[in-house]
C-alpha cells in the first residue's frame, strides 16, 4: 500500500512509497485495532520534519511515514477489543510509552525520559498512509455527529491539554477565578484554544499579526472572541487599554513571542508555551524586569506537548459543545484538501507556501 515518508535527515525528502499492509493480529492478545485511514492532518511539524530539523526514522528504517492527525474507520478489531468496533469513526493518540513511571500510567505525554516516540513525527511510523494497526488503548472513538470535523481532533487535544494543565496548575492559588485570556496566534491550536477558553467562560482577545477582514478574524469572533491584529495593536497596548490577563496561550510558533507574552500577564497569572520551535532563533529580554515582576506578581509558566487519551476524550467533548453553541464555526478551519496520497507534494507545498491555509489535509479515502 501507499504512503508518504520523508527520510529523516535530507531536506526536502518528502515523497510517495510502497509500504507492507498491516493485520488485526501484528498487535498481541487479540489487543489490535485495524483502522482504514480516511483523512489525515498535517501541520507545522510536518513542515520542520520535512526541512530535516526535527523528526527520527523508526530504529531500523531509513525513512519515516508522516502524519500524525488521523481520522478513521475500524476495519476490524481482535477478541479483547470492546471500546470500539467495526465501521467505528476513529482517531488515535499520537504518542507511544517508554519506561518512566508517567509512561506506565498512561502519562507519555508528560514522560521524564528524553526520548520520546511519536507516531510519524519521531521513531514510529505515522498514519499518511492506507491501513494501519494499533494498540486499542490508543484508539479514541469519534461521535459520527462529530465527523465533518475529523482531522481536528489531534489538535484539539494539545489545545484541551494545554488549558487542563493551566488550570491544573493554578489550584496552587486556592481559589482563582480567571476572567481575561490572551491568545496568541490564531492558527489551528490558538483557534481551538479559543474555543475552549470561550466554553470556560472568559472574555477572550485572540491576537494574530493578519489585519481584518480575514478568515481567522472571522472563526475568533464566530466564537465570540475578540480579534486582534497585531499590525494595528500591540501586545502591551492590548494590555493597557483591556488589563493584563489571567491567562495566556501562546501558539505563534515564534519564541519571541513566548517571551514578549511574560510582559503582560497579570497577577497569580499563568502563561502555557504551546509552541514548537525547531530554529536557532535568539532574542533580547528585559531580564531583571520580568524576573521582579514575575516574582512580585507570583506568576507561572508551563510549557504543554502532546495530548494523552483523556485530552483526546476532553477535546471531543468540547468539540461537541462548540459545535451546540458556535454551530458551523469551527469547520471553518478545514481550510486546503488534497485529494489523495499521490498528491503529496501539493500537500507540502500548500504547507509552506500558503500561509493562509489553516488546516492542509489528505483526503486518503472515502467512507
Ligand atoms: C503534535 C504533538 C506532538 C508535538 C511534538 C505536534 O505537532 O501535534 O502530538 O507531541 O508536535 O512532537
Ligand atoms: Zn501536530
Amino acid at each position: 500500500m501507499k504512503a508518504i515518508a520523508v527520510k529523516p535527515g535530507s531536506p526536502g525528502s518528502v515523497h510517495l512509497r510502497e509500504i507492507a499492509s498491516p493485520s488485526v493480529d501484528d498487535v498481541a492478545d487479540g489487543r489490535g485495532v485495524l483502522i482504514k485511514v480516511l483523512k489525515v492532518g498535517v501541520d507545522a511539524t510536518d513542515r520542520e520534519i520535512n526541512d530535516a530539523l526535527y523528526g527520527a526514522a523508526p530504529p531500523g528504517d531509513d525513512f519515516l511515514v508522516l502524519g500524525h492527525e488521523v481520522f478513521g474507520q475500524v476495519v476490524a478489531v481482535g477478541a479483547s477489543v470492546s471500546h470500539v468496533q467495526k465501521d467505528d469513526y476513529v482517531t488515535c493518540t499520537v504518542r507511544r510509552p517508554g519506561q518512566s513511571i508517567y509512561d506506565r500510567i498512561g502519562r507519555s505525554d508528560i514522560t521524564s525520559e528524553e526520548v520520546y516516540y511519536e507516531r510519524g513525527i519521531n521513531l514510529r511510523h505515522g498514519y499518511l498512509t492506507e491501513y494501519f494497526v494499533d494498540d486499542a488503548e490508543f484508539v479514541v472513538r469519534v461521535p459520527v455527529g462529530l465527523k465533518h470535523l475529523h482531522v481536528l481532533v489531534e489538535p484539539m487535544s494539545c489545545a484541551a491539554k494545554a488549558i487542563d494543565q493551566a488550570f491544573e496548575a493554578q489550584k496552587r492559588l486556592q481559589v482563582w477565578e480567571p476572567r481575561r485570556a490572551f491568545v496568541l496566534g490564531a492558527g489551528q491550536i490558538g483557534l481551538l484554544a479559543t474555543l475552549v477558553l470561550r466554553l470556560r467562560g472568559l472574555e477572550v482577545y485572540t491576537l494574530a499579526r493578519k489585519a481584518k477582514p480575514c478568515l481567522k478574524a472571522e472563526i475568533a469572533e464566530g466564537l465570540q472572541a475578540t480579534y486582534v491584529s497585531t499590525r494595528e495593536t500591540s501586545l502591551e497596548q492590548l494590555a493597557e487599554q483591556v488589563g493584563k490577563p489571567d491567562i495566556i496561550v501562546e501558539a505563534t510558533g515564534n519564541s519571541g513571542v513566548a517571551f514578549e507574552a511574560m510582559n503582560v500577564l497579570g497577577h497569580n497569572g499563568v502563561l502555557v508555551w504551546t509552541s514548537i520551535t525547531g530554529g536557532k532563533e535568539l532574542v533580547e529580554v528585559p531580564s531583571d524586569h520580568l524576573n521582579l515582576h514575575w516574582v512580585l506578581g507570583n506568576k507561572m509558566l508551563i510549557g504543554s506537548v502532546n495530548a494523552n487519551r483523556r485530552h483526546f476524550e476532553m477535546g471531543i467533548a468540547d468539540m461537541a459543545l462548540g459545535e451546540a453553541t458556535y454551530p458551523g464555526v469551527v469547520e471553518r478551519l478545514l481550510t486546503n484538501p488534497v485529494e489523495g496520497l499521490d498528491n503529496y507534494a501539493e500537500m507540502m507545498r500548500l504547507l509552506v507556501e500558503e500561509p493562509d491555509a489553516l488546516k492542509v489535509f489528505v483526503n486518503v479515502a472515502d467512507a
